[in-house]
């Protein structure tokens, strides 16, 4: 166990924070002033410390840089309309961290260090979190193997880490998604349900492909026939279906089971809502755009929040949707804002006071 008190505190001499544009803050681009960093050796955690945001040193040999063995985590701070500090969920994110980690072959976080280590760390930095619409405080939890040593095995050594960055919104516009079916993302057996590093390097190409032909994003289909969704780019999927909200299930292995996702699930119970989640063909997806029951495809995750799509491709078939005037995504996402904003109640106490 790791008491509070073991996490050590050394200020930055001079804020960053006069130097922030406020009116343009890109997502992920700028940092607070701290950051945390704890090093795993001898089968133990130590060295664990908060300190002036700044550059590693590390070997050209150091393991993660050749094998991949990284793992990360985005969770959300927000400014409460109270004027107070609240992070989303980030219990959740604790528990999938260490999910991740063991499908790496990587140690587990202990719980204290983990949110403890969060939660001062946003506490020191609070007057990070923008308060502009669509803003919020980006927390980005990661750990990486650090041997210096390139045979082919788990490190014995490893470094964890928290960077905090205010951030805007990470895709501002309605989406033009590209339906893959030729590129895939995640395997039965892989490692698609862990938030791997590599699982976004491996992406890219497919990605780029999508992009030469206009869309922003890919969504991934099954690797055997290329015919069940599974995620798209860096979000898990919901569909309206009639008076269902649909979204793919977990049961593969294939799909990040996300935050977001879940707390959407909530949600759209909350507003009348029959929530499935079960295997979603792209078949289905075109016969019901057809009939005219399609009515809302949207992407939920930390960094996207709710992002609203509106063109899906597969092969020739464009389906294209009139976002303008949708209820159920905007809907969506304004109840969330509001849970994060403490305008509305927290009834399943989703946000923790830092
Ligand atoms: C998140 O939503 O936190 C993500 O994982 C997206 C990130 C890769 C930008």
């Amino acid at each position: 166990m790791i008491a509070a008190m073991d996490i050590s505190i050394r200020k930055a001499e001079r804020s960053k924070l006069q130097d922030l544009n406020q009116d343009n803050i890109p997502f992920g681009k700028y940092f607070s002033d701290h950051m945390l960093e704890a090093d795993y050796e001898n089968g133990e955690w130590k060295n664990i410390e908060i300190k002036p945001y700044q550059p590693l040193l590390m070997d050209p040999s150091l393991a993660a840089l050749h094998y991949g063995q990284a793992i990360f985590e985005g969770i959300k701070a927000y400014k409460g309309i109270d004027g107070k500090p609240y992070i989303f969920r980030p219990h959740d994110n604790f528990k999938r961290f260490n999910i991740s980690a063991e499908r790496m072959q990587m140690p587990q976080v202990p719980e204290e260090l983990f949110m403890e280590g969060m939660r001062k760390l946003v506490e020191l930095d609070q007057n990070w979190i923008p308060s502009k619409e669509d803003h919020s405080l980006y927390i980005r939890p990661f750990m990486f193997s650090s041997d210096p040593l390139i045979g082919v095995r788990p490190s014995d050594t490893y470094k964890f880490l928290i960077i905090l960055s205010p951030s805007g919104p990470y895709y501002s516009a309605p989406m033009r998604i590209y339906v893959e079916e030729k590129y895939v993302r995640a395997v039965t057996g892989g490692v698609g349900y862990a938030k791997a590093a590599g699982n976004y390097g491996a992406a890219m190409y497919a990605t780029a492909q999508a992009k030469l032909k206009g869309y922003d994003q890919v969504l991934w289909t099954d690797p055997f026939e290329h015919k069940y969704v599974q995620e798209i780019g860096t979000m898990n999927v919901f569909f309206i279906i009639g008076n269902k909200a649909v979204t793919p299930d977990l049961s593969q292995g294939t799909i990040l089971g996300g935050v977001t996702r879940m707390s959407s699930m909530t949600v759209l119970k909350d507003m009348g809502f029959t929530v499935e989640e079960r295997p979603i063909s792209v078949d289905e997806l075109m016969d019901a755009y057809k009939a005219g029951l399609l009515h809302e495809v949207f992407g939920t995750g930390t960094a996207a929040t709710i992002s609203m799509i509106k063109e899906l491709r597969y092969k020739d078939f464009v389906m294209q949707f009139d976002v303008e005037n949708w209820k159920t995504a905007p809907g969506l996402k304004k109840r969330l804002t509001d849970i994060r904003e403490r305008r509305a109640e927290d009834k399943y106490n989703w946000m923790l006071k830092v």
